[in-house]
């Protein structure tokens, strides 16, 4: 991590606690120690020929707030930098990026292979909104690199990869992907919502892009709707021409603001909730009604060595997968009186979700439950869940 971006000279390589911190002294906010908001939507010029300049390339000056903010601009600033990156785009929302970063790399008549398990409005766009523009998508079980490679055409441009997904938790070999995308001369995207830079950096792996739903653990104090793109100056200037400034899904400045204050204890964040929802798994995994806890931390978990060779922590959010009727496990989960019931995932608060059975599914001998661990006591997390289960006479 270079310490020269942030205006300090030193010999040390900065920790990420640090480069999420660290502020200098800035004159021109009179040296007002949190970055402001800018909220305006145009910038204004003293002359035409400075306005003219701005006009013919609006990605390198303030123009127009659709464009580039000094608020969002720090915020892309640091989450570069923390991931690894050249440089960043921000956006609306986590599927606003994702999207953006889609288009960025298909055109019509494309083949694209995208791993099964990713987030369900991902696999809508991929697997039957792109139909529309000639582009094909092939879902395969991203845990084997042979599946992988046996879905790939002449034509095929992307290889789109969630790693953990965050539903099953199920991890894809990094480095492997971006070794066949290079072969074969696709564009490898990452979901890296999961892990956040603070435990994974695919892009140090070979990965092209990586998007963040900001919107979970980078916001971190659910209440805000962001995302990001994070690669190389090439590929965001192209996205900043096109899927950036012409689909216009940009970030507030306010939303840049409110990024920015959860950005600074994320790594903090990420060491309490990662011991958290470790602690949580552990306790369910060894319940004999529990057939299987998905999450790549358990050393019990069939990807846990793929796990550490390629993050370098955990994040709480998890799986497991029942052997009780669906109703015994809803009301186990209603009766939960730490656990909210909702999506989404990453802010301070524990939450659960049993996974409603797909249509010809309701009778599967296995009910698939996610749980967020937040960042409240583990062990009155574990007293609550276990509660629940003696209250069906589960011991
Ligand atoms: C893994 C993952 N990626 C992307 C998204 C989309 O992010 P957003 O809700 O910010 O659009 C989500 C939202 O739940 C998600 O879980």
């Amino acid at each position: 991590m270079s310490t020269e971006r942030q205006g300090l000279s030193s010999d040390k390589k900065w920790d990420k606690q640090t480069v999420v911190v660290h502020d200098c002294h800035d004159e021109r906010h009179f040296g007002a120690v949190t970055m402001p908001m800018y909220q305006n939507s145009l910038f204004t010029f003293s002359c035409h020929k400075e306005f003219y300049e701005a006009l013919d390339s609006p990605l390198e000056h303030h123009l127009y707030s659709r464009g580039n903010n000094p608020s969002v601009n720090e915020l892309e600033r640091r989450l570069a930098l923390l991931e690894g990156g050249e440089a960043a785009r921000c956006f609306a929302s986590g599927m606003a990026a994702i999207s953006a970063a889609i288009m960025s790399a298909v055109k019509a008549g494309d083949h694209v292979i995208c791993v099964d398990h990713v987030y369900g409005p991902t696999r809508e766009m991929l697997g039957n909104y792109l139909h529309r523009f000639g582009i094909e998508t092939t879902f395969v079980n991203g845990e084997s690199i042979e599946s992988i490679e046996a879905a790939v055409r002449p034509n095929t441009s992307m290889l789109y990869l969630e790693s953990p997904t965050s539903m099953t938790i199920r991890l894809q070999d990094l480095r492997a992907c971006a070794e066949l995308a290079k072969r074969i001369g696709a564009t490898t995207i990452i979901d890296n919502t999961w892990a956040t830079p603070i435990f994974q950096n695919p892009l140090e792996l070979g990965i092209d892009l990586v998007v963040h739903s900001l919107t979970k653990y980078i916001g971190g104090h659910s209440d805000i709707m962001a995302g990001v793109i994070i690669g190389s100056h090439e590929r965001l200037q192209e996205i900043g021409r096109h899927e950036f400034l012409l689909y216009g899904g940009i970030m507030t400045p306010q939303t840049a603001c409110l990024a920015m204050r959860g950005l600074r204890t994320l790594p903090l964040r990420m060491e309490r909730l990662q011991q958290n929802g470790l602690a949580v798994a552990a306790y369910l995994d060894e319940l004999p009604y529990i057939a299987r806890v998905n999450h790549p931390g358990l050393t019990t978990y069939p990807q846990h060595e793929l796990a550490k060779q390629q993050m370098s922590g955990y994040g709480s959010l998890f799986s497991f997968e029942m052997a009780l009727p669906l109703e015994q496990v809803l009301t186990w989960a209603d009766r939960l009186q730490m656990f909210r019931i909702g999506v989404s995932w990453g802010g301070y608060e524990s939450l659960v979700q049993v996974v409603r059975p797909l249509a010809g599914q309701e009778g599967e001998e296995l009910v698939l439950v996610r749980l967020y661990a937040g960042l409240e006591d583990p062990e009155l997390l574990i007293q609550d869940m276990r509660r629940s289960f003696e209250q069906l006479g589960l011991s």
